[in-house]
């Protein structure tokens, strides 16, 4: 009988469907870690968690026996997937389940934040009736700014409307026709919107893009009194640059219910006025975890029954022999969606995929999933796979069409992708040389012929004698060296638009991008960052 052990608090709906399953064995051992945690999880063949638990790489060293990890709730940000993977673990979460309880709990630390609920009540408690010193604010008539509009942004959108505030956002992969749906002016980026707004709530993924969006700089740009909260991951703000803003006078108020470490009990903020904090409990609603308990136990339920793998953010479901025949334009497709959400940050309305040549007769819808992978692998919380892409496009109203066409021109086999946003459309167009070696052969209409890895500077320019060389000096005066260099022009005549790209060895400092743009004929130039070759995502099975 498969054995599951539960590594943090579980609704008890959950643990009786577990029961109730009567084919696993469940055993409940919360606060686990280090060595400790190591040896449990090897009598195991399956385990649930929350966010409490850190699924280390090391927790998983020499594990031959679990096989499913169940997050009940979205962020797996807990657990080493990379290492999960390379030990067939399957990881497994439950995304919407705590999506309401979470856009309430933003409402409800706003609304508490904007009348001075908690410290008013706190003023009872010590013996005093002060009216005047607890004046509020009306939420009515305000503006709310929301960084990240999926799930919980869009669901504190849909309150905040009722509330008669008006929204302003800021999400890379939210399409103007479902930010108008929603009655949201969308800006190209949060930066922008941060002088219009009187409150501020964020609902994106922690990462590199999102970690301290803001900081010293960006509260300075804010409205004066305005409100912070977060509900999303701690670090998206840095609470150092929260209190300097609070201790000006800068910020009005700041809500946090997630903190860059946590368990967290000592912060500069707490006890500041105008400060409202919450120990992590966006979720914790009797009907959210009810929600997470419940799918996680039958997710857990169906794999070890009847071996059926959902939810899954780290492997494809998709048989072997499928997935080793298109892993090349897989990786194809996946590279050209990399590609294109680094060279225009708008957010996207469509994208169109014309398929031609042999690759016209594979299974394109794979493929196309492969490239709305690329395209979101670095805006979504949600891991993004060939299997939930589609899915994810669609929610951000992002439409996806396929072309077919089986005649064969340059390439036995080409896949050109272009994106459209409001401002313009961005085109990219590879192909695959040999069974392993992905090429980008066109971007916008210049024809080139380019690796797909590595650090890529991407630049269109006027086709005149010396400006590919002023662009090799600039990196050789910042150290960088380049790997490889090729240049793409639209006529056969010199004098015209051209596209350069060059394979960079090291990332270069944005210094350098900034003497790049500066040069007169250059008219565009991006830094594009791709893993290697031969390191493909795990839903390729690989
Ligand atoms: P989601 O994946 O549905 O939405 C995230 C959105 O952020 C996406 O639409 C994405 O396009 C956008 N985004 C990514 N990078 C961005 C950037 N740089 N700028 C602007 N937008 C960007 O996720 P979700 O379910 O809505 O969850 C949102 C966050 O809330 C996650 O971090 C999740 O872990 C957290 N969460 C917290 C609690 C809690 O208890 N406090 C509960 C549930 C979820
Ligand atoms: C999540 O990512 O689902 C939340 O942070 C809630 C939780 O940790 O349970």
């Amino acid at each position: 009988m498969p054995r599951v052990i539960v590594l943090d608090n579980l609704s008890q709906d959950g643990l009786n469907l577990l029961e109730s399953a009567g084919n696993i064995e469940t055993e409940v051992r919360t606060g686990l870690k280090g060595e400790e945690l190591r040896k449990a999880l090897l009598e195991f063949d399956g385990a649930v968690c929350r966010s409490g638990v850190k699924i280390t790489a090391e927790a998983l060293e020499g594990n031959t026996r679990l096989k499913a990890i169940v997050r009940a709730g979205v962020g797996t940000d807990n657990i080493d997937k990379k290492a999960a993977t390379r030990q067939g673990i399957v990881v497994m979460n439950t995304p919407g389940g705590n999506t309401i309880s979470t856009a309430e709990q933003t409402i409800a630390l706003m609304l508490a934040l904007s009348r001075n609920v908690a410290p008013a009540y706190q003023s009872l408690v010590e013996g005093r009736w002060d009216r005047k010193k607890y004046m509020g604010a009306q939420l009515a008539g305000k503006t709310l700014g929301i960084v990240g509009l999926g799930r919980i942004g869009q669901a504190v959108a849909v309150r905040a409307k009722a509330l008669e505030m008006k929204l302003l956002g800021y999400d890379p992969y939210l399409s103007s026709h479902r930010a108008k749906e929603l009655g949201i002016e969308t800006y190209s980026s949060a930066r922008e919107m941060l002088p219009h707004v009187d409150y501020l709530t964020v609902h994106t993924p922690l990462n590199d893009e999102t970690r301290n969006l803001i900081d010293h700089k960006e509260v300075k740009m804010l409205r004066k009194g305005a409100r912070l909260i977060n509900c999303a991951r701690g670090g998206i703000y840095n609470e150092k640059a929260l209190a300097e803003g609070l201790g000006s006078g800068q910020l009005g108020g700041v809500a946090l219910d997630v903190y860059s470490c946590e368990p967290c009990t000592d912060s500069p903020l707490f006890g500041m006025p105008g400060v409202l904090c919450t120990p992590h409990l966006g979720a914790s609603t009797e009907e959210a975890q009810t929600n997470v308990a419940v799918e996680a136990a039958g997710l857990l339920i169906d794999f070890f029954t009847t071996g059926a793998i959902k939810q899954s953010v780290n492997m494809s479901p998709l048989d072997p022999k499928t997935l080793a025949s298109l892993r090349g334009y897989l990786n194809v497709a996946y590279r050209l969606g990399l590609l294109l959400a680094q060279v225009d940050h708008c957010p996207p309305n469509s994208c169109r995929l014309h398929y031609q040549g042999e690759v016209a007769k594979k299974d394109t819808g794979l493929l196309s999933a492969a490239f709305a992978a690329g395209l979101l692998e670095n805006a979504l919380d949600t891991e993004v796979n060939i299997v939930n892409a589609g899915m994810l496009l669609a929610e951000r109203g992002i439409e996806l069409v396929e072309e077919r066409s089986s005649d064969i021109r340059d390439f036995s086999s080409l896949i050109t992708a272009e994106v459209a946003s409001d401002k313009r459309t961005s085109i990219a167009a590879g192909t695959l040389f040999g069974s392993n070696m992905p090429r980008l052969v066109q971007k916008g209409n210049f024809r080139l012929e380019s690796s797909l890895d590595g650090v890529l500077l991407l630049f269109e320019h006027h086709d005149t004698p010396g400006v590919i060389g002023r662009v090799g000096s600039i990196f050789g005066a910042h150290h960088i060296n380049i790997a490889q260099m090729t240049v793409g022009r639209g006529s056969s005549e010199p004098g015209g638009g051209a596209v350069g790209v060059l394979a960079l060895d090291s990332q270069p400092p944005a210094e350098a991008l900034a003497e790049v743009l500066a040069l007169d004929e250059i008219k565009r130039a991006h830094v594009v960052n791709l893993p290697p070759t031969d390191e493909l995502p795990a839903w390729t099975g690989k």
